[in-house]
C-alpha cells in the first residue's frame, strides 16, 4: 500500500499492515528472500505479533492492538561492515529524537540499544543484517515501542513501562509511527551522506546510566563501573577501579 499519511521520502511510504503475524522481522526476512524486490523503506507493522523475537533469542510481547511493533527494511551497502554500529546507533538516537516529543524528559538508550523512560524499559530494537561479500546488503531493522498497553505480565511490571502508564492516556500508533519513520529517515539520510557527524555524540550523551557508579556482572565477577561511552565498533568503554575496561554485547549484564 503506498502510505501518503506520513511526509517521509521513502521510510514508511510503502507501508504493509497486518493483523498477525508470528514476527514482522520474519515476515519481511521473508519477503525479502522470496518476492520481488521490495523498496528500500517497506514498513512491516502488525497488530498482532505473536511470536515476537528479541535479542539474544528473547522473546518480544506485546498486547494485540495496543502497541507498535514493526520492521523497516533498509539497504546500507554504504555501510562498511566495521561500521555496522553506526546503523544502530542511528535507529536508538532516531526512535529517541521521535519519543522525546511527547514524552519530554527522561528517555534514555541502555546500551547497545533498549530503549529506556527512567529505570524501565520501554521498547526494543531487533536489526539483523544480511551481509554479502563485504557489504550489508539489507538490514531488517525491528522495533518493538509499548505504547497503550496499560498493564504487563507480574514479572515485568517492575522492569517494563507504556507510554499510556507514563502519560495516562493513549496515542495514535500510526501517527507515532509516521513521527518515528521521519527521525529515523532524517538520521539515516546523514549517514549516507556522511553529513551525520554527531551521532556517536548524541547516542553516548543519551546513554542509560552515563557517568554514574553502577554494579555490573561480567563472567560472575561483580565491579563497579561507570560507563563512558563507547568503542567505534559499539564496544561499552567503562571506568572502573583497574582502568578503562570495554566489553563486548553479551559480556556484560547491568545490576542496578
Ligand atoms: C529486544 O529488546 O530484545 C528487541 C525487541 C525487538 C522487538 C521487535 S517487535 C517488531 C520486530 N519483530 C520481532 O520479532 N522483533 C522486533
Amino acid at each position: 500500500m503506498q502510505n501518503n499519511t506520513f511526509s517521509t521520502l521513502f521510510v514508511g511510504r510503502n507501508l504493509i499492515k497486518l493483523l498477525a503475524v508470528d514476527s514482522t522481522n520474519n515476515f519481511l526476512k521473508n519477503l525479502v528472500s522470496n518476492s520481488e524486490p521490495l523498496p528500500e523503506g517497506t514498513v512491516i507493522m502488525a497488530d498482532n505479533q505473536y511470536a515476537g523475537r528479541g535479542q539474544q533469542n528473547s522473546t518480544w510481547e506485546a498486547e494485540p492492538g495496543k502497541n507498535l511493533t514493526f520492521s523497516l527494511l533498509l539497504r546500507p551497502t554504504f555501510l562498511p561492515l566495521n561500521q555496522q554500529f553506526s546503523l544502530n546507533m542511528a535507529i536508538s538516537v532516531g526512535i529517541n529524537q521521535a519519543l522525546s516529543r511527547i514524552l519530554g524528559e527522561g528517555l534514555s538508550i541502555k546500551w547497545p540499544n533498549d530503549i529506556y523512560f527512567r529505570d524501565k524499559k520501554l521498547g526494543g530494537i531487533l536489526i539483523e543484517n544480511t551481509i554479502v561479500g563485504s557489504d550489508i546488503k539489507t538490514a531488517v531493522v525491528g522495533i518493538g515501542i509499548n505504547v497503550n498497553q496499560q498493564l504487563f505480565a507480574e514479572e515485568l511490571t517492575d522492569k517494563a513501562t507504556s507510554i499510556f502508564q507514563i502519560l495516562h492516556k493513549d496515542v495514535n500508533l500510526v501517527q507515532l509511527l509516521a513521527e518515528i519513520c521521519n527521525a529515523l529517515e532524517s538520521l539515516y539520510l546523514q549517514l549516507r551522506s556522511g553529513t551525520c557527524v554527531n551521532l556517536k555524540q548524541n547516542y553516548v550523551d543519551s546513554l542509560y546510566k552515563l557517568r554514574k557508579a553502577g554494579l555490573f556482572e561480567k563472567d560472575g565477577e561483580v565491579f563497579e563501573g561507570s560507563i563512558t561511552g563507547v568503542s567505534d565498533t559499539g564496544l561499552l568503554v567503562m571506568e572502573t577501579k583497574n582502568g578503562a575496561r570495554e566489553f563486548n554485547f553479551k559480556e556484560i549484564i547491568f545490576l542496578n
